[in-house]
């Protein structure tokens, strides 16, 4: 017996503190409009930790959002796939901590999973076949950030990117005769390109150190030019792979939910397939990017403000170091 996943509930968090690039231009020598022509960003959260705005912190209040829209409690999950790039710490994963902050009692396994940006699209396809085998019935899928943590403020670069936040779906069993099903799904990785985005510091191989800590390798690093191009390249021909893969056509698509990393990146995509401005989701102007958090970020709110309805088809795709890849075509 095969089952159908679909999207049981969706939910979101964004820390309510806003960082504007005029903020950002009083400690490093950058301008608003450098920031807004090359990437689209006027604004991003920052979390705050003594809030509980952290990793698992932010899951917390996503996933209550999200099983109020599923009408379910926390005790219904019964697995938690975590995509955090940085946990709240090595471990216990953020998953369990996560279970602890649910109350959830019921000893679903927690699970941490690290792709980067494209974390929680990983997570998708994972829980999707587990679904369908009949192996779990309720999964929480999280996506759920804290940038601010790794992000270098001295370094214009990368300072300017990103944001915090959390993005999270319950994905379970429709019911026979529901139309809601993931149609497909890709991922990749390209590990030839794994040194354009990285942070090597406080792992096994660079304990942190004096050394460290002067070299500034306790900080994200990034090739920009190199990791964009292969966003483009990659985020568009995977987004074909999966449409192809489902037996349909671009113009099945009604709504595209591209990783929110930069407006040119998403314009570039959008444009070579010929989707109209409105088709194409954007929050990028004002979360910048929350990494593995985006895409159920930005899904979340077009379904609260019913934009996304029931039997829409979405298109996702995100990319992100290693260089991970991913995109999923389902009908919400
Ligand atoms: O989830 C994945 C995460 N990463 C990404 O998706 C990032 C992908 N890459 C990008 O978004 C873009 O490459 C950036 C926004 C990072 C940079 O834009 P770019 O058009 O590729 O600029 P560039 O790196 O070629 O830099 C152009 C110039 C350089 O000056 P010179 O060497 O030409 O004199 C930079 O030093 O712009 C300078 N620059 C800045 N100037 C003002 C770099 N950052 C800034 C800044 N403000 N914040």
């Amino acid at each position: 017996m095969s089952f159908n996943t679909k999207i049981l509930g969706t939910g979101s968090f964004l820390p309510d503190k806003i960082l504007t690039n005029d903020d950002i231009a009083k400690r490093v020598e950058t301008n608003h409009q450098w920031i807004v022509e090359r990437t689209g960003i006027h604004t991003r959260r920052i979390a705050d930790p003594s809030k509980d705005e952290t990793p698992s912190g932010m899951a917390k209040m996503a996933t209550l959002r999200a099983l109020e829209a599923a009408n379910l409690t926390p005790n219904d999950i019964d697995l938690i796939l975590f995509s955090t790039t940085i946990p709240d710490q090595f471990f216990p994963n953020t998953a369990c901590m996560l279970q602890h902050k649910l109350g959830i009692t019921n000893g679903c396994p927690a699970l941490d999973i690290n792709a980067a940006c494209t974390g929680w699209m990983y997570a998708v396809p994972m829980a999707d076949a587990m679904i369908k085998t009949g192996l779990y019935k309720r999964i929480l899928v999280v996506g759920s950030e804290m940038t601010s943590s790794f992000n270098n403020w001295d370094d214009r670069n990368t300072c300017i990117l990103f944001g915090d936040g959390c993005g999270v779906a319950i994905l379970g069993r429709a019911e026979a005769g529901e139309e809601s099903q993931i149609f497909s799904t890709v991922l990749t990785a390209d590990s030839t390109k794994k040194d354009h985005l990285t942070l090597l510091g406080g792992g096994a191989c660079k304990r942190i150190t004096h050394e460290v800590l002067d070299k500034g390798e306790n900080w994200v690093a990034m090739n920009g030019p190199e990791v964009f191009k292969s966003a483009v390249k990659t985020m568009a021909s995977l987004s074909e792979k999966v449409i192809q893969d489902s037996g349909k056509t671009m113009n099945d698509v009604d709504w595209f939910i591209p990783h929110q990393a930069n407006l040119r990146i998403i314009e570039a995509v959008g444009n070579r397939f010929g989707f109209p401005q409105e088709k194409v989701i954007v929050n990028v102007d004002r979360y910048a990017n929350t990494s593995s958090a985006t895409v159920p970020i930005a899904m979340d709110e077009y379904i609260r403000s019913g934009k996304i309805k029931r039997g829409d088809n979405l298109l996702l795709a995100a990319f992100g170091a290693g260089l991970t890849a991913g995109a999923v075509f389902l009908k919400y």
